[in-house]
């Protein structure tokens, strides 16, 4: 397969009935994964458990990209080495790689982040490109309190965001752009609409001052919910019903696709609010709305998995199952019966 513009690659990442496997957990955190289920973290381990989800027959009719880390994009399956990025180019699933350098304290705030990995980011992206790449994602973190956001740490994450973009549609790749707003905390799901309205505004500002093309990125934005300590956790169709709200308040039409972070919530509930706000938008959506889920994607195929190779067949179905779950939900057509 070969996609041959920005646009043709953001519009395949969001197809109807498809979303993308965000599988870039950095070696850290791929380890706090691996340690939950008692399996050394090394290089053939991680390597094992990627070619696992990858290699699931079927998922390329429910998965669209795939998101690598730096280690990834550099493996190959185990059965015959083919490298990753040409195993699910040869999918028509289209590789893309994290290219950020995590979050890191933000001088001026008290105790927030900034997400960095500018300097170098022009050369590296170069060679992902090379590698297969075709997309990429930056991830930047707001925490909300009594306190925060503060307008400082919006605006510095803003500004990065769409430096990122600029960077990646010069060099061929889409960008992801991902403001991700913590459930962490005892905030309302009104809190998080505030602040979701307001980073979303900060972004799209910043992209259009770095002449940012709309058409050819992805935004993957958290949805708005009660924070995880509220006393009051909103239903679905509340969380469904202001997510669109803000969207259709701060997302310019021309964005081809929204694809959502999973941030924690259960795989079920991750699965049921895209699903309803499919229902709400129906065929008038401005915007395809899909999954980009790490942990709602992944989690009951690790735990099947647990690094033994005779629990392969029964992770890979565990996979399928979310995957496909989850790409009913793009169509409104998902109910908890199928669970
Ligand atoms: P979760 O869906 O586990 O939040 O991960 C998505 C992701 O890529 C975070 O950057």
């Amino acid at each position: 397969m070969s996609w041959n513009s920005l646009p043709e690659i953001a519009n395949t990442m969001v197809e109807k009935g498809r979303g993308i496997l965000a599988a870039d957990e950095s070696t850290p955190t791929c380890t706090k994964r691996f340690d939950s289920i008692g399996v050394d973290s090394t290089e053939a381990n991680r390597n094992a458990y990627r070619d696992m989800l990858f290699t699931t027959s079927g998922m390329e009719e429910f998965i669209s990209g795939v998101i690598l880390f730096d280690e990834t994009i550099r493996q190959s399956t185990v059965k015959d080495g083919t490298p990753f990025p040409e195993y699910l180019t040869n999918l028509n699933v289209i590789p893309g790689i994290k290219v950020d350098k995590g979050a890191h304290p933000l001088p001026g705030t008290e105790g927030e982040k900034v997400t960095e990995g500018l300097d170098g980011l022009d050369a590296r992206l170069k060679e992902y490109f090379e590698l297969g790449a075709r997309f990429a994602k930056w991830r930047a973190v707001i925490t909300i309190s009594e306190t925060e956001p503060s307008s400082t740490c919006v605006a510095a994450n803003a500004h990065a965001l769409a430096r990122y973009a600029a960077l990646c549609q010069e060099n061929g790749i889409v960008p992801i752009v991902e403001p991700e707003i913590l459930m962490d905390g005892s905030h309302t799901i009104e809190d998080s609409f505030v602040v979701t309205e307001e980073v979303l505004h900060s972004v799209f500002y910043e992209l259009y001052g770095q002449n940012v093309l709309l058409e050819g990125m992805i935004l993957k934005p958290n949805m708005v919910l009660s924070g995880y300590k509220c006393s009051e956790q909103a239903s679905i169709d509340e969380v469904a019903e202001m997510t669109v709200t803000v969207l259709k308040r701060c997302v310019p039409s021309a964005v081809p696709g929204i694809a959502f972070l999973s941030g924690g919530q259960s795989n079920e509930n991750a699965t049921a609010r895209l699903n309803f706000m499919n229902k709400i938008l129906g065929n008038h959506s401005p915007w395809n709305l899909t999954y980009s889920y790490g942990r709602a994607l992944q989690a009951p195929s690790l735990n099947a998995w647990r690094g033994k190779e005779e629990n392969v067949p029964v992770a890979q179905d565990a996979f399928y199952k979310r995957a496909k779950l989850n790409s009913l939900a793009t169509k409104g057509d998902y109910s908890s019966d199928m669970e």
